[in-house]
């Protein structure tokens, strides 16, 4: 059986397209096998499909938040990016701010891009506030973005994104008009980015649909721990999807998509009211997070 259907794809015209197509059916052939799955569960698993593809429209991808729970958009991610070697490794003097500092330096590690990016956000310039009056407490985010020898990249494109105190994207909000915690800004002659947002919070990913099904009858948590998400453009570097996440968040370890990677944890530290990194005097307690994005060079 497992034969015939392999050599049914056997004269596909793109030889990509037979290559994956008979692996599936080898994989998927093997996985009936082995689990030796019944009529009733093979239904079952129609029926999943099918209401995974009825709560998906042009707002919510409930295949895409599939395909990132069952750790494949990881597994995409990891395959198609490569990690450059710094200049830093090898103790030459450049130092690279990410998490305490005694982390491994090279090009910064991507992570899933998720569903909440908007194209369009507006644009900010370094140090302003891109809350929108999103409710948390202040929060000052700045770094650089930097080749892997180290050199810093003016003019390089920063998309940020992030959730609120209440670990929700603005566009959770039914009665929200317009941006809030999303911008987009300019690395300057130095390579630097900043902007005031509010702390991001954790908060679970969409679980009213079969995903969260398929969690609940796991027994798996559909939390995220709290994160800054950035895309990182610039001419001649491969383009750059992370998040930085809050160091001590109690979901690191068991993020609901399996994001997070060691280098990508960064502290978002407290201070008492006073004087900010950029010379302005807060009022009320604020915190502080610095992460420099390092790019890889663009590929073939
Ligand atoms: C997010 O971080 O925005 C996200 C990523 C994957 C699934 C759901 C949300
Ligand atoms: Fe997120």
């Amino acid at each position: 059986m497992t034969r015939a259907v392999l050599e049914s794809f056997g004269g596909a015209e793109s030889g990509r397209f037979r290559e994956v197509a008979q692996s599936l059916v080898k994989h998927l052939h093997a996985f009936v096998s082995e689990v030796k799955l019944t009529e009733e569960e093979w239904f079952e698993g129609i029926n999943f499909l099918t209401r995974t593809g009825h709560i998906t429209d042009d707002k919510r991808q409930e295949f895409i938040l599939l395909s990132d729970v069952l750790g494949v958009s990881m597994l995409v991610v990891g395959l198609n990016h490569r990690h450059v070697e710094g200049a830093t490794d090898s103790g030459e003097g450049v130092e690279v701010v990410r998490g305490d500092g005694s982390l491994p330096t090279g090009s910064t590690e991507a992570t899933v891009f998720g569903p909440f990016f908007v194209e369009g956000a507006p644009a900010f310039e370094n140090g302003d506030d891109i809350s929108g009056g999103a409710p948390g407490e202040p929060c000052f985010v700045s770094g650089r973005v930097l080749n892997a020898g180290g050199e810093p990249i003016p003019g390089a494109r920063v998309d940020v994104w992030q959730a609120d105190e209440e670990g929700f994207y603005d566009v959770q909000y039914d009665d929200l008009e317009g941006a809030r915690g999303r911008g987009r800004l300019r690395t300057d002659e130095e390579g630097r980015y900043s902007f005031w947002s509010v702390k991001p919070e954790p908060y679970p990913i969409p679980y009213d649909g079969p995903v969260g099904d398929l969690l609940r009858a796991a027994g798996r948590s559909p939390m995220r721990p709290a994160h800054v998400h950035f895309m990182v453009q610039a001419p001649g570097y491969a383009t750059l999807i992370t998040h930085v996440f809050a160091e001590g968040d109690e979901h690191l370890d068991t993020d609901a998509v399996f994001g997070v990677k060691e280098t990508l944890i960064a502290p978002f530290v407290r201070h008492d009211a006073g004087a900010a990194p950029d010379g302005r005097e807060t009022k009320g307690p604020f915190y502080t997070m610095e992460y420099d994005l390092v790019l890889a060079p663009a590929g073939e």
